[in-house]
């Protein structure tokens, strides 16, 4: 197979070889509580626990390392101390290169997580407590999930490009007392203006459900509105008072994080907190290969979840550095990302394909005019990569000679699910690889059968991993509708996804209505019900289509109340309100104006038709005997957007 690159050799200190991934892969499928409960000594318990998994997926009833305790801030922190109190965790590069940028060593981290969580203490937090976090991309943001873990607070990170229609949604899901957020953001040229925008979600939210306390760091120094008793500076209330980490339960939740799914709003994803800390310690180690001293950078938002398991918990959770970086991949200019990483020596760099797409469309003197010899290895993350910019990845920025892991997982699964690594698997462009220790991938086909060797299907895992989702906050019977119903007995991932003869696997997208822009999870059915919240809209049909940058781009159709008349300016008008209602990430790229949808006659809309039309491939509609008026077909064929 000509798309077969070679890995390189390890070294000495390669965590796991060919060999090794055999054996140990073979151990963890063979003997998971043997296994698991040896990984879990990469961290600190109170109490080592005496079992591993505990679970069933019908019912669905999950745990792990039950009758073990540990602080997670105290295995990210604290224990680093004694010997490794000097070492660099946190690097913060700012959005301006212009400023100046920040290292903090595990002691100052320690004392910056002391005084954050005593801030948190002051405004009343405890154990238990939901706290929402919108922040953007400082050394606060980190040291705010560490300061909640320390405390065992639940925190939320809502992702700063969220609207305040979007953010009252999350505070309301969880019924979140508890704010943490910024004046304001900075990304590229523009502010983004935080505190304001919490003030505007605080104003939206039910009248019993009160937010009580809101912590603001004062980052730009932009001038906003605070409000007495309830908004605290942060550092009017942070102390460096004693503040011992709690001792929590392994199965005590340690976030929630917000995700798109194919129905409804969006899902509280809930994570606990040993398995978490085991599985992002575990895949932090083996995936990268890290070795210590070596500066790690995951390009992505603490608001996503390949930030809370790569930029906060992994890296530190292996007392690693670990890069936090303010900015965007374009400003001031398309060199940002490579200026970075030969600034701070960057030896391993994790991005999306999405970035690294739009970076390889600006050509290679971006690349080449900085010194990136420090790199080590490269990953991706989000959206299968094609191989055109694999390729780009692999020759123009790892010289050739940088090993690329791409890893597939998902918010639910807490971190990597599968993935070759560096040093015991050969590449394949475009195939994620193989199986993390302890995951069986289960390819089934619609009807739910199994299929065996090579073949195409729907991606299933059978067993429970340690960093799997518990639950959905507050409903667990969306938990075991969403994952658990498809294909009773299994976890569906909504993917689709082939395995090939030798055993990789290629992740072929969703075959839900969700989909992926730029990386980011977006529920078809979220920009739908925006839509229809404008007194204009009738009804709306979202559906995705292929982007050259973005991977997926959204494509709308739209039918509006009678009487009301289609033109560029409502055009206009709906793509802003869809900004509005749910944030810039789910702008439409195209919007369809029609008459009517094509549904069956009993009522459902056919959105195979609708997908193909936005993908400019209407040749091949399928079957349409079915559709109540099918001559709705040609005018929406006439009518499409995306030529
Ligand atoms: C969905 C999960 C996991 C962190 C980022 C996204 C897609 C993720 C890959 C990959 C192909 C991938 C899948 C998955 N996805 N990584 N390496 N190759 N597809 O997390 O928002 O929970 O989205 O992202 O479709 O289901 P998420």
């Amino acid at each position: 197979m000509r798309d077969l690159v070679q890995r390189p050799e390890g070294t000495a200190s390669t965590h796991c070889t060919a060999e090794q991934y055999d054996a140990m892969y073979r151990q963890s499928l063979a003997n998971p509580d043997a296994f698991w409960l040896e990984q879990a000594q990469r961290l600190d318990w109170s109490t080592f626990p005496t079992k591993a998994g505990e679970w069933s997926f019908d019912p669905v009833d999950i745990a792990w390392y039950s009758d073990g305790s540990l602080n997670l801030c105290h295995n990210a922190v604290d224990r680093h101390l004694a010997d490794n109190g000097d070492t660099v965790a946190f690097i913060f590069e700012p959005d301006s290169p212009d400023s100046p940028s920040r290292s903090l060593t595990y002691r100052e981290l320690h004392s910056e997580v002391v005084r954050m969580a005593n801030a948190l203490k002051a405004m009343g937090v405890t154990k238990g407590d939901r706290v929402t976090l919108y922040m953007p991309m400082i050394v606060e943001g980190a040291a705010a999930m560490l300061a909640c873990a320390r405390i065992g607070a639940i925190h939320s990170v809502v992702f700063g490009g969220f609207s305040p229609e979007a953010l009252a949604g999350r505070i309301e899901g969880c019924e979140s007392r508890f704010i943490v957020t910024a004046d304001e953001g900075l990304r590229g040229t523009k502010r983004v203006p935080l505190k304001d925008n919490i003030d505007a979600a605080i104003a939206l939210l039910d009248a019993n459900s009160p937010v009580d306390g809101v912590l603001v760091i004062r980052h730009t120094g932009g001038k906003i509105a605070m409000q007495d008793g309830r908004d605290h500076w942060y550092t009017d209330v942070a102390s460096d008072a004693d503040c011992p980490c709690v001792e929590m339960h392994a199965e005590d939740p340690l976030f929630i994080l917000y995700t798109s799914g194919s129905t409804g709003k969006p899902k509280g994803v809930l994570h606990t907190t040993g398995g978490y800390a085991v599985w992002a310690a575990a895949t932090f180690y083996y995936t990268f290969d890290y070795q210590p001293g070596e500066v790690f950078w995951c390009s992505a938002d603490i608001g996503w979840v390949t930030g809370h398991s790569y930029v906060t918990y992994g890296p530190l959770l292996n007392g690693g550095t670990s890069v936090i970086f303010e900015g965007v991949p374009n400003y001031p200019d398309h060199g940002r990302f490579w200026d970075v990483i030969d600034r701070h020596k960057v030896n391993i760099f994790y991005t999306a394909p999405t970035a690294i797409r739009a970076l390889m469309r600006e050509g290679n003197d971006w690349v080449t005019s900085r010194d990136l010899s420090s790199l080590r290895l490269l990953g991706t993350v989000g959206e299968p990569i094609n191989p055109e910019a694999w390729r780009w990845y692999y020759e123009v920025v790892g010289k050739s000679n940088c090993p690329i892991v791409d890893t597939w997982w998902q918010t639910e699964t807490g971190g990597h699910m599968i993935t070759t690594l560096p040093y015991a698997h050969d590449m394949k462009p475009g195939s994620a690889g193989k199986p993390f220790f302890g995951v069986q991938p289960l390819l089934v086909d619609n009807e739910g059968n199994p299929l065996e060797g090579a073949a195409d299907g729907n991606l299933c895992i059978t067993h429970s991993w340690p960093g799997q989702a518990r639950t959905v906050y507050g409903d667990h019977d969306r938990f075991i509708e969403a994952y658990f119903s498809t294909f009773p007995g299994r976890y569906f991932t909504g993917d689709g996804c082939r395995r090939d003869e030798d055993g990789y696997y290629w992740i072929t997208g969703r075959v839900d209505d969700v989909i992926n822009v730029s990386g980011h999870r977006m529920g078809t059915a979220e920009v739908e019900s925006a839509l229809v919240l404008h007194p204009k809209v009738s009804e709306a049909a979202v559906v995705g289509f292929p982007h050259d940058i973005k991977g997926q781009g959204i494509y709308c159709y739209v039918t509006l109340m009678e009487g009301e008349n289609t033109s560029a300016a409502l055009t206009a008008e709906l793509r802003q309100w869809v900004r509005k209602e749910i944030g810039p990430i789910a702008t439409p790229d195209h919007l369809q104006f029609t008459s009517g949808l094509p549904k069956t006659r009993s009522g459902k809309i056919m959105r195979r038709i609708l997908r193909k039309i936005a993908e400019n491939d209407y040749g091949a509609l399928g079957d349409t005997s079915t559709l109540a008026d099918p001559s709705l077909v040609d005018r929406l064929i006439e009518g499409r957007q995306n030529r």
